[in-house]
């Protein structure tokens, strides 16, 4: 069998990676959890991260997805999570690219599109799961850390101390103005004429702290108004469900935005949220495309802060981006860079590494500690072939697809 590696690349048999590599790919995984295709020196290859935690192999259940454009990422996460079905799990996406559609028909669930002029919102700061759970400090802690991402993302720089003060203080009145549901328009509105009371509890007169807020307001503001307008800015549309076995939050109606980060963000942030009251279920919380927001130094922070916090509520987070040169956010400084990927890495103790380019192989070493051979490797992996790097062990993995999924998966079909 040959595979087709991509522009530019040689053709490489599966005889031929099984032939040079024999010492990458150990026996599998034991037969537990869904089959994902075929282990390239023995059977079938397997893979359940909950079993693998429970086994010990695994101290994390989140899973990085890395590959060059068009090597099967997005459709093997898509067969995953068909499959994962089988084991009553569940699975929330964010799909910015509006291609998990065929997969939503078969679960038998519609997407959820978000975008301008549609008729859904979710709020970002919805606290409505969070109550129950979570005590006063917590709540605000969480919403001051959305914030402080989402306005530094769009500042392009960090929040100074006055700045975060400002957004705290905003956030402690608009809450106990807005019984309950806060909003951004509130939180814009109390940055941009703060009280006396606010100004007191930081030892400030109400026009310094309105000058501390307002370039954060105005940025925040953004995300209110224009193309935005309708998206964020007001409390969830109700009716919205979240119970069924697939929840698909199709982003691609601001695909290719400057402001697709952001927008995925805000969802992301929501679908945190909403996790306190579906704790009682398997959950599979996938990012596609998380290239895009793991390029705001801001975001790539929140992304690892929720990812920890996550973990007590049991879900398997899924991260797909291009290269492992996406993990080390831009506007970072060189040490910052690099324990921002260690960090991101560490707490994705699953890594399926498709088809990367030679440039990107010395990257992929340092971060993933590969040895020689498990990086040179890397450039020679065709379409559906991947290197699985489970908590320390290696495997050489070609995902099958089934003639039934095919349906599931074909974006080159919908190219053409
Ligand atoms: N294991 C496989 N065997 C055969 N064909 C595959 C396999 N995986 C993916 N394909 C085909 O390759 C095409 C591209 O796959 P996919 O969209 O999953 O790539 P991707 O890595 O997510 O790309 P992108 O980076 O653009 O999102 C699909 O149309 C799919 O049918
Ligand atoms: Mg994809």
């Amino acid at each position: 069998m040959s595979r087709r590696a991509g522009a530019g690349a040689h053709r490489v048999s599966t005889a031929h990676l099984q032939a040079a590599y024999p010492f990458v790919s150990e026996g599998g995984l034991g037969g537990r959890g869904v089959y994902i295709g075929r282990e390239l020196l023995g059977g079938a290859f397997c893979y359940d991260p909950w079993d693998l935690y429970a086994q010990g192999t695994l101290t994390n259940p989140n899973m990085l997805v890395a590959g060059q454009v068009g090597r099967g990422k997005s459709s093997f996460i898509k067969t995953y999570l068909w499959r994962q079905q089988v084991f009553g799990r569940h699975a929330w996406i964010i799909d910015p690219k509006g291609e998990y559609g065929p997969l939503a028909a078969a679960c038998g669930v519609e997407p959820v599109r978000l975008g301008p002029g549609l008729p859904v919102r979710l709020n970002p700061l919805d606290t409505g799961a969070w109550s129950q759970a979570l005590d006063d400090v917590e709540v605000t802690r969480r919403h001051l850390s959305l914030l402080n991402s989402l306005a530094a993302a769009s500042l392009g720089r960090a929040l100074t101390p006055d700045e975060q003060a400002a957004c705290e203080a905003a956030i402690v009145t608009a809450s106990a103005r807005a019984d309950g549901v806060l909003t951004l328009p509130a939180v814009v509105e109390t940055l941009l004429w703060p009280d006396e009371a606010a100004a007191a509890r930081i030892a400030a007169d109400v026009d310094s702290l309105a000058a501390s807020g307002r370039q954060v307001a105005l940025e925040l503001r953004r995300l209110c108004q224009g193309d935005l307008a309708g998206m964020f800015d007001g409390p969830t549309t109700p009716g919205l469900q979240l119970d069924g076995p697939l929840v698909v939050l199709d982003l691609s109606a601001l695909y290719g935005s400057p402001a697709l980060g952001l927008v995925m963000l805000c969802a992301t942030a929501w679908l945190q949220a909403s996790l306190v009251a579906h704790a009682d279920r398997r959950l599979i919380l996938v990012i596609d495309e998380a290239w895009a927001i793991l390029r705001h130094l801001e975001i790539a922070r929140w992304l690892q802060a929720s990812w920890k916090l996550s973990r007590q509520y049991g879900v398997a987070n899924v991260a797909v981006i291009h290269r492992l040169s996406d993990l080390r956010a831009a506007g970072a400084e060189g040490s910052e860079q690099a324990a921002l990927a260690q960090g991101l890495l560490a707490d994705s103790e699953t890594r399926v590494i498709y088809g990367q380019s030679s440039s990107e192989t010395a990257q992929a070493r340092e971060l993933l500690g590969l040895t020689d051979v498990e990086a040179e490797i890397l450039p020679e992996l065709g379409r559906g072939i991947a290197l699985w790097r489970v908590g320390t062990r290696s495997f050489l993995a070609e995902h099958h697809i089934g003639s039934r999924e095919r349906a599931l998966v074909d974006t080159d079909a919908r190219m053409s």
